[in-house]
């Protein structure tokens, strides 16, 4: 299978401009190797425009009515409507501020793959819960209630919430060891990793840990950066 390296861009840049300036400079023609943005909504249209064959797009959150009285929800059938092909959904940043719920994310998850999308669910444990030696739990509880009634092979980002945006990316034998764990309750998954990744870490979480790829946050707004990790994320010769 191609890696999968998804660039999520949160709540950036501020402007149009920007966001094609960071697209433009990465949408080269990669081979053997799955490229997804996942921009703010509004600047969607703008980049499916641009995007070629190598590159898909897709939305960070979703909401899992399919229309109808829900001010400021954006649906499945909307994001598919413009030719997103992915959609994050459960991120802890979701949770922390949104309160998102497993229930939620579970129902979010249904939603998207019935409009024909490809979830990118994902999962990971706090420093609290990883220091009271819980990770394991609350990440298989994670993946039991967001893939409750769910029968498709999913992608699922492994993202410890102590690694998001810290710099403090998780050692790749202590990710080995959860993906060998996630791999346990949900064997036909792929299996990406985030959380502080950069051209530094990045080839080691797909060539020594064995992930299928990576979920990139603020490296993903560096294009030189993103190339990098980019190539070091390709197996054998682009
Ligand atoms: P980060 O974010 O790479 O900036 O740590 C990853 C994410 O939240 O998906």
């Amino acid at each position: 299978m191609k890696p999968i390296i998804v660039a999520n861009w949160k709540m950036n840049p501020i402007s149009l401009k920007e966001a094609e300036d960071i697209f433009d400079s990465v949408k080269n023609g990669f081979k053997n190797i799955e490229i997804v943005f996942c921009p703010p909504f509004v600047y969607i249209p703008a980049l499916i425009k641009k995007a070629n064959k190598g590159i898909k797009i897709g939305g960070q959150n979703v909401f899992y009515e399919e229309k109808g009285a829900y001010t400021g929800e954006v649906s499945s059938p909307m994001l598919k409507d413009l030719g997103c092909e992915y959609v994050i959904i459960g991120h802890s940043e979701r949770r922390k501020y949104f309160n998102e719920t497993d229930e939620a994310v579970n129902k979010k998850i249904k939603a998207a793959l019935s409009s024909g999308l490809k979830p990118i669910f994902c999962v990971g444990e706090t420093d609290n819960q990883r220091n009271s030696g819980d990770a394991e739990a609350v990440v298989e509880r994670q993946i039991r209630e967001g893939f409750k009634e769910v029968n498709e092979s999913l992608i699922i980002a492994y993202e410890p919430v102590w690694a998001i945006g810290t710099g403090m990316a998780c050692r790749p034998d202590d990710a080995k060891k959860m993906l060998k764990f996630i791999k346990s309750v949900i064997p036909s998954a792929s299996i990406l990793y985030g959380g502080s990744v950069n051209s530094q870490n990045s080839g080691e979480y797909i060539k020594e840990a064995g992930y299928d790829g990576l979920l990139v946050g603020g490296a993903s707004l560096k294009p030189d950066e993103f190339l990098k990790i980019i190539k070091s994320s390709i197996h054998g010769k682009e």
